[in-house]
């Protein structure tokens, strides 16, 4: 199977219109190089807005995309708690999280997107995550990896964590009989780069800066021991905004966060993952981008408003 892997789309009407039409641009590309299917690894929205989600499941079906069996998601923090986008937001994005409903949102959300969602197995009916698609010869296996907020443990929203709970439903997800020959392939938003290898993270905004020095994933370690006891042989990830292979402990990790926003500017891509069961390979597409300067935007922003 083909798969086009694109992370953190950062879908916002308001304030980052250019990001709608990169997405179009980079589905289009990916069916032309014979994707089967999306996988989209988190932060679909840049601030957790209903009406970002509506835009993107729009675009979605004018590819005709808009399936269980052609695209699954994931759920990243921006999804659940937003971003700020002024510097007034960023004194109040504190109470904003701290009032947001966790559950309720991930719930809307697995909700809004349920045709997505459909002919998924889920070890148990009340919890969204995790959640099993079987393909040919591929195992795809979707994570809710965000933390709940807490002022000094998740201070900016953005930090992981993966309940043991979820674990476990995982572990008997990659413990059937029937999956033993399949691609075991998880997806996650949050990444699994070594403590001291930080993100590219030098550009970007003030808080993608603040984000990538507080993006760490709790559980880590023994969410690896599960991957390597279960022969996953691939992850697929986004949340640190750039376009990264690498291997931990024998296993491929591809991190598409920079799909759509990256330090590059001028380029969005993707990686396209072939996935067959004696071989996994990767390629990586890119494609030029014009971007708009500051007072273009405005102007776009006055009209769309
Ligand atoms: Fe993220």
């Amino acid at each position: 199977m083909r798969i086009a892997h694109i992370s953190d789309l950062h879908i916002c009407g308001k304030h980052k219109r250019e990001n709608i039409s990169k997405v179009k641009k980079l589905i289009q590309h990916a069916l032309e190089n014979g994707a089967q299917h999306f996988v989209i690894t988190g932060d679909i929205s840049d601030n957790a807005d209903e009406k970002d989600f509506n835009v993107f499941k729009e675009v979605l079906k004018k590819f005709d995309l808009y399936r269980s069996d052609k695209t699954t998601i994931v759920i990243g923090n921006h999804d659940i708690f937003g971003g700020p986008q002024t510097a007034q937001d960023v004194f109040n994005f504190p109470a904003k999280c701290m009032n947001t409903n966790y559950h309720e949102k991930i719930a809307k959300f697995v909700d809004h997107f349920k045709e997505l969602f459909e002919n998924t197995i889920r070890p148990h009916d009340e919890l969204y995550f995790p959640f099993a698609k079987v393909f040919k010869d591929v195992l795809l296996v979707g994570l809710n990896t965000n933390a709940e907020y807490s002022r000094f443990k998740n201070p900016f929203a953005s930090n992981g964590q993966v309940s043991k709970v979820q674990r476990q439903f995982l572990k008997m997800i990659l413990l059937k009989k029937e999956f033993d020959e399949k691609v075991k392939i998880v997806l996650t938003h949050h990444h699994f780069y070594p403590k001291n290898v930080a993100s590219h993270s030098s550009e970007g905004t003030l808080w993608n800066k603040i984000e990538n020095y507080t993006m760490k994933l709790r559980g880590k370690k023994k969410l690896m021991k599960t991957f390597i006891e279960h022969d996953v042989k691939l992850v697929l990830h986004g949340h640190s905004h750039e376009m990264k292979e690498y291997y931990r402990e024998g296993i491929r990790f591809v991190n598409s966060g920079g799909a759509v926003e990256n330090h590059m500017k001028d380029s969005i891509g993707m990686f396209l993952i072939n996935a067959f069961p004696f071989e996994i390979s990767t390629d990586v597409l890119s494609l030029p981008v014009k971007t708009r300067t500051k007072s273009q935007e405005k102007i776009i922003v006055s009209l769309a408003s």
